[in-house]
């Protein structure tokens, strides 16, 4: 189970507002508690924060604000002391526009290092080159007076898109890697990977017919030719060659892809990632039978070996306690901790925090800024996790970068420790469950039933057999059941044992992980 942390939001040991590395590892004994195999952080280099690290001025070092280079050392040292693997974002698409190599870049045509970046001639009348938006709003173009060229920015515009296409630039970003894999860390999540390599013409983008006014802006566009290239795999080919340099290296790709695109960057015979990031539990409407097409689409597509994985949540997207209320929240926990796979499971969501709303004059993400008003804006899922019902939620003795939730008293860590049926505690036992039980953590998977409310599967390894049944409606079900003497191990209710007879009443908002005879 991998578990991210968002480092700006995680843990404040310097009172500062914003957390850091040696809050984490005051931590780690939290998180080993919990079960989490692998800490996926979020960008701790050196960043201006136009993007909250993102932005990287410098990759192989460490933000003051996040600590130092020994911290990050101490911290991999006592991970790994506690069996807990610590994976890296890895930011290639684009650096911060402080990088000292955009910084050159920028400096004049003839300068060396000129063609690191994507710079281009205006279009006609002075416009810019095409009509590739940025993710954050607007054209993706910018211009630079002083050198009378524009480049290129999926993101902010001090965000500028690297030259993937230039050997330098790789060789450079390839011993990124090396840096910190000779620091000992297990892995890399891939940032914005399917941006890396575009079109060598710059063809324009055809425009998305769903698209109507009042989405987010960027969505205007099919990203034809600036996302999923071909030559992207050559890359990823070369990204899985330098992890193969070490010993047990893990690589997750950032990919928001249809499943079918989803799953080539697999790759053939184990030459691309390790896992690209599968988001369309976020994605597909919380509805037994989406759900479960979602998940026999997914296991038809996996190319042969390839290992499975699922999101319910992340930094960029409204919580899953607010996406699908706080009740199957429960059953959206037991559905990722059961399901064929490596979950990642986003910091906060153990314990239900739900999106903070965030008064206009305290916003802080630049995509809320540049595009308001139309819910895009990132910093409610973002706001500091809540560990006790003391100041700052103990999480910071100063004041937090973002606002607390109101309702981190009776939501926190330090409560829900002590409660035996609290969403910590579900989380807990179904990691627990899930580690103990090779049907849940290796077996395969089998679809058993499903109508519009319910979702049941069975997962199995050696002769046991595990049947999942998840109610994701509000009301109470029943379901006809031909095996008796099955047993439960877990309701997300977590109050409920023993034998089941010959048919299976579910409570609403309920889940059950069954032993089957
Ligand atoms: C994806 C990251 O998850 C997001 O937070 C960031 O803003 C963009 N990539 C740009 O790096």
């Amino acid at each position: 189970m991998i578990y991210q942390i968002y480092p700006r939001s995680f843990m404040d040991s310097n009172a500062d507002g914003t957390g850091d590395l040696p809050g984490i590892n005051s931590r780690l004994e939290y998180l080993e508690w919990l079960g989490v195999d692998a800490i996926w952080i979020s960008p701790i280099y050196p960043s201006p924060m136009a993007d909250f690290g993102y932005d990287v001025s410098n990759y192989t070092d460490i933000d003051p604000l996040f600590g130092t280079l020994s911290d990050f050392d101490s911290l991999v040292q006592t991970a790994h002391a506690h069996d807990m693997r610590v994976i890296l974002d890895y930011v290639p698409n684009h650096s911060s526009d402080q990088h000292p190599w955009f910084v050159a870049s920028r400096a004049g045509r003839d300068d060396a290092r000129r063609d690191w970046y994507l710079w281009h001639e205006p279009g006609a009348d002075g416009a810019p080159p095409n009509n590739w938006l940025s993710s954050f709003g607007g054209s993706a173009w910018e211009w630079d007076p002083a050198s009378a060229q524009y480049y290129y920015h999926a993101y902010l515009k001090q965000q500028p898109d690297l030259n993937w296409r230039n050997p330098e630039v790789q060789a450079a970003m390839y011993d990124v890697l090396r840096f910190w894999f000779n620091r000992g860390v297990d892995g890399f999540r891939i940032d914005a990977l399917r941006q890396v390599i575009k079109d060598a013409e710059f063809r324009d983008n055809p425009p998305d017919p769903n698209w109507n006014p009042g989405r987010d802006p960027y969505r205007r566009l099919l990203p034809l030719h600036s996302a999923d290239q071909p030559e992207l795999m050559d890359i990823v080919h070369r990204f899985r060659e330098v992890a193969e340099e070490y010993p047990e290296r893990v690589l997750i790709g950032e990919l928001w892809l249809t499943i079918e695109r989803l799953v080539a960057y697999y790759g053939r015979e184990g030459r691309g990632l390790h896992l690209p990031f599968n988001f369309h539990l976020i994605l597909t409407p919380w509805q037994a039978p989406a759900i479960s097409a979602l998940i026999d689409t997914y296991e038809a597509a996996l190319p042969p070996k390839a290992w499975p994985n699922w999101v319910l949540g992340n930094h960029d997207r409204s919580r899953v306690a607010t996406r699908v209320g706080a009740a199957q929240a429960r059953v959206a926990a037991m559905l990722l901790l059961t399901l064929r796979g490596t979950p990642t499971l986003y910091n906060g969501d153990e314990i239900g925090m739900h999106d903070v709303p965030i008064p206009a004059h305290l916003v802080q993400d630049p995509f809320e800024k540049n595009v308001p008003g139309i819910g895009v804006g990132r910093d409610p899922e973002r706001t500091p996790m809540q560990w006790t019902a003391g100041p700052g939620a103990g999480f910071t003795a100063g004041m937090p970068w973002l606002p607390l939730a109101d309702d981190y008293r009776e939501v926190n860590v330090e409560r829900q420790r002590g409660d035996p049926k609290s969403m910590l505690t579900l989380h807990r036992r179904l990691i627990e469950l899930r580690r103990r039980t090779a049907a849940l953590s290796v077996g395969g998977y089998a679809p058993v039933y499903n109508d519009d409310d319910l979702l049941v599967y069975e997962r199995q390894a050696d002769d046991m057999r595990v049947r999942v049944a998840l109610n994701l409606s509000h009301a109470a079900r029943t379901i006809p059941w031909s095996e008796p003497k099955s047993t439960v191990m877990l309701s997300t209710h977590l109050d409920r044992d023993g034998e089941v007879g010959e048919q299976l009443d579910l409570r609403a908002d309920e889940g059950l992980v069954l032993t089957m005879p």
